[in-house]
């Protein structure tokens, strides 16, 4: 099939890559010429692992490309991606105007009968919000060209955006319009029956179940999901407050209480809280579009608040152990919000780094990949080369994102340039028994 992917952030890159590998045709397409101009020549403006490959691939199989001019990509394609970011504002809201400005360029490109996916994750109501602006600008034309409005929204992960793609867990469809239904069916076959070639691995040996809904349920799906994944990450924290209390180790109980099919392991892992670009601002709008209808949302608000009292308790942490922050050097490992990616929006590690800064601590900050100083994080920040640079006379060590690398660190090196061997777990990835039997005071989470 011939399809148009809006927008060349993370769900743009990914879905439009996706879908080619799969044998469509697809164009993304963005108003950003040096975007454009650097994918064209093979430079991925994001790090997600394995995505340069696949996109290098599919262009040199002629089945991907990269366009700045939105009416000939429509005009030519049968089904048009709605890829664009929907970041929130400043009182909560979800920003609309880049996924407007895409139904305003189809309703002016639209020659022929189009279907209209919305990918973005936009509030309740947006796709016939959508429909509206499509119909508007035809009506500014004088053209009255069917097109129907399809929600499918997107599940991948950050950091395994490819396999998240090819092996959802579901596929979740939604449109009044049996015609466009049955059309989305056919390009997702290949994921749904699981018949599509890959070296991909583990592969799941089921096939990707398939649900069927209005418009409506499956925006409020989106929605649903990630506020009940953020509660699953919120309940685990609050529990392993409580199991430093009594001295029980919370990566047994999630252990123990994952084993119920009713609840599940995964998500339950507990540490500095969720950040990223998508469960803080899916809670928010969702607050925000109950709070339309006169409800609130007393659940999220809780998971909300217990989520930045998490970030807090690393402060406390970090206070217990050292008593005076003031004129004490502190090592933090990772910057980004979870691993293998760059994306630093809401990491608990900016929060973290700030804090101990303002409480006066020099804090000397490595991360694998970001590189850049974060807009958000504190100039007084000062970036090492390496984690051995960081932890060298530091008093305390804080592992704050769960980077591979770390977890293999030389940590008898580590022990010998630090001015106190004090390590903060905040992702319960190191070997506790290990780092304890070496010498160290080892504070994990909740265990
Ligand atoms: C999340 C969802 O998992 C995806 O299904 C969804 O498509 C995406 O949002 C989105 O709406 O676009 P993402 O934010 O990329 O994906 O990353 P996650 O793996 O969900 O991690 C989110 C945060 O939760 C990270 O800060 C991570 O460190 C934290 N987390 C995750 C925990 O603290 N504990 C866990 O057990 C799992």
């Amino acid at each position: 099939m011939k399809l148009c992917i809006m927008g060349t952030g993370y769900v743009g890159l990914v879905t439009g890559t996706c879908f080619a590998n799969l044998g469509n045709e697809v164009v993304c397409v963005s108003g950003d010429e040096n975007k454009i101009n650097l994918l064209k020549q093979g430079k991925v403006p994001i790090y997600e692992p394995d995505l340069d490959e696949l996109i290098e691939k599919n262009v040199k199989e002629n089945r991907l490309f990269f366009d700045t001019d939105s009416e000939k990509s429509i005009q030519k394609s049968e089904i048009i991606f709605i890829c664009k970011g929907t970041p929130s504002q400043p009182n909560g809201q979800v920003n609309l105007k880049y996924v407007e400005d895409a139904a305003i360029e189809i309703g002016r490109a639209i020659n022929d009968y189009k279907i209209v996916v919305n990918k973005s994750t936009v509030p309740i109501g947006s796709g016939d919000w959508v429909s509206m602006i499509i119909n508007d600008e035809q009506v500014k034309l004088n053209k009255k060209v069917p097109f129907d409005v399809v929600s499918c929204p997107e599940f991948l992960r950050e950091g395994s955006a490819i396999y998240d793609v090819f092996f959802t867990d579901r596929i979740v469809i939604g449109s009044s319009s049996k015609n466009a239904i049955e059309t989305m069916k056919k390009l997702y076959e290949p994921i749904i029956n699981q018949t599509f070639e890959t070296d991909l691995n583990p592969r799941p040996k089921t096939k990707v179940p398939l649900v069927v809904t209005d418009l409506t349920s499956a925006e409020m799906i989106k929605y649903a999901a990630n506020s009940f994944l953020a509660t699953k990450i919120s309940f685990i924290n609050e529990i392993a407050s409580i199991c430093e209390k009594v001295g029980a180790d919370v990566t047994k109980v999630a252990d123990g209480i994952g084993l119920d099919k009713r609840i599940g392991r995964e998500f339950l892992n507990a540490g500095l809280g969720w950040g990223g670009s998508c469960f803080p601002k899916d809670l928010s709008a969702i607050s925000q579009i109950a709070a339309e209808y006169g409800l609130s949302t007393q659940i999220i608000n809780a998971v909300v608040q217990a989520n930045k009292q998490q970030r807090s308790n690393i402060i406390k942490k970090a206070q217990e152990l050292l008593k005076i922050l003031k004129g004490k050097t502190i090592g933090v490992l990772g910057i980004s919000f979870k691993p293998d990616t760059d994306d630093t929006r809401y990491a608990p590690a900016i929060t973290i780094i700030n804090n101990l800064i303002k409480l006066g601590a020099r804090v000397k900050v490595y991360d694998p990949i970001v590189k850049d100083r974060p807009e958000d994080l504190s100039e007084k920040s000062i970036f090492c080369k390496d984690s051995y640079e960081v932890a060298e006379n530091s008093h305390l060590l804080i592992l704050a994102t769960e980077w591979d690398e770390f977890i293999k660190l030389d940590f008898e090196k580590i022990k010998g340039s630090m001015s106190n061997s004090l390590i903060i777990d905040g992702r319960n990835v190191l070997d506790k028994e290990v780092l304890t039997n070496m010498g160290f005071t080892y504070i994990g989470i909740g265990r």
